[in-house]
């Protein structure tokens, strides 16, 4: 029997952080060592062209993306790994798909929605600032997911809805010229702790609190050293329930490690002592990826050649699929 296909486009509009690394890159890394299914996984920068309009910070991030996945273990020999840009096939559906959505169901689309939403709310013309690639994101998503037959689409809850689309595109589709698309099925990544920030609040680069993923050992010390706490004293029995601090090393300490740092919190223990722990399970986590990362980073012909030949397979299961839909349609 043929093994599932499950495909992922990871959005290039940031720097990595360790909320995302938790969040996002790990859990997708462990379903990519499953070879119970073919995974799919690309850097959506198409995606990302709606709100970064800056040819530096475009290339950066995109690298940063593809150095961060492989320093972190994605193997491109198990999974394909490519740039949506690298293959126009994608460009190529979201036409003919463009053709068979209504617009309607652009308007619902929340991303939209809350951009009319706020434009409404701040007395402005309901369409400022959006552009039409905004407007159809969710089709250029749809043809992300349809043009590799995908069974599963791994997603956050705030992706729901365009997997949604997708498939009822989709279905739009096979009515009209007959069964040609796969309806995909999303799922939902696995709640994981909210990963707090800096300040406390959950680590998002909207609030300017986060810890970049791979920020040297110095740095990243210090940065631990700024994480809010409150005043209690060294020699008094702390709270894990509610500690940035203890969240954050539950994500990185084994499960005997933790528990010895639950202990030191019933006892009393300074803060100063457990920001030095949490830095080192932090670091002893990161440090190769981190060497690796760099490495990648100095190297992007490197990187440049892995998404290549990543393109290139994409491309391949694309162009069949793709040769099916304007074969149906008549042209
Ligand atoms: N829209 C997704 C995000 O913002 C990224 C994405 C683009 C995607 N194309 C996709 C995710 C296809 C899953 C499938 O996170």
């Amino acid at each position: 029997m043929e093994r599932p296909t499950v495909l992922t486009g990871i959005k290039p509009t940031g720097h990595p952080h360790l909320g995302n690394y938790i969040g996002a890159i790990k859990p997708a890394l462990e379903m990519a060592e499953d070879n119970r299914s073919q995974g799919i996984y690309f850097i959506a920068d198409y995606h990302a062209l709606n709100s970064v309009q800056d040819r530096q910070e475009f290339k950066e991030y995109t690298y940063e993306i593809a150095a961060a996945w492989l320093a972190l273990g994605l193997d491109p020999d198990k999974v394909i790994f490519y740039r949506q840009s690298d293959v126009p096939e994608i460009l190529e559906l979201h036409w003919i798909l463009s053709c068979m959505t209504p617009k309607g169901l652009m308007n619902r689309a929340h991303a939209y929605k809350a951009k009319v939403e706020e434009n409404n709310l701040e007395g402005n013309d309901q369409d400022s600032g959006v552009n039409m690639g905004l407007f159809t994101y969710p089709i250029l998503m749809a043809s992300d997911i349809l043009l590799f037959n995908s069974d599963q689409v791994p997603v956050g809850k705030d992706q729901v809805q365009h997997v949604e689309i997708a498939r009822d595109i989709a279905e739009n589709f096979n009515r009209t010229f007959g069964e040609v698309l796969k309806l995909p099925q999303y799922v939902i990544e696995e709640e994981t702790a909210v990963i707090p920030g800096l300040d406390g609040r959950k680590m998002s680069k909207s609030y300017g609190n986060t810890i970049p993923l791979f920020t040297e050992e110095k740095a990243l010390k210090k940065l631990i050293n700024k994480i809010v706490t409150d005043s209690t004293p060294p020699e008094e029995p702390k709270e894990v329930k509610g500690s940035s601090l203890f969240t954050l090393y539950k994500e990185f300490a084994a499960e005997d490690e933790i528990e010895s740092m639950r202990e030191k919190y019933r006892k009393g223990i300074g803060w100063g002592q457990v920001k030095k722990e949490v830095f080192e399970v932090i670091n002893r986590e990161l440090r190769e990826p981190r060497r690796k990362y760099y490495e990648y980073l100095e190297d992007t012909k490197a990187l440049d050649e892995v998404l290549k030949r990543g393109a290139q397979e994409a491309r391949s299961i694309a162009a069949v699929q793709l040769r099916k839909v304007k074969e149906m349609i008549g042209c």
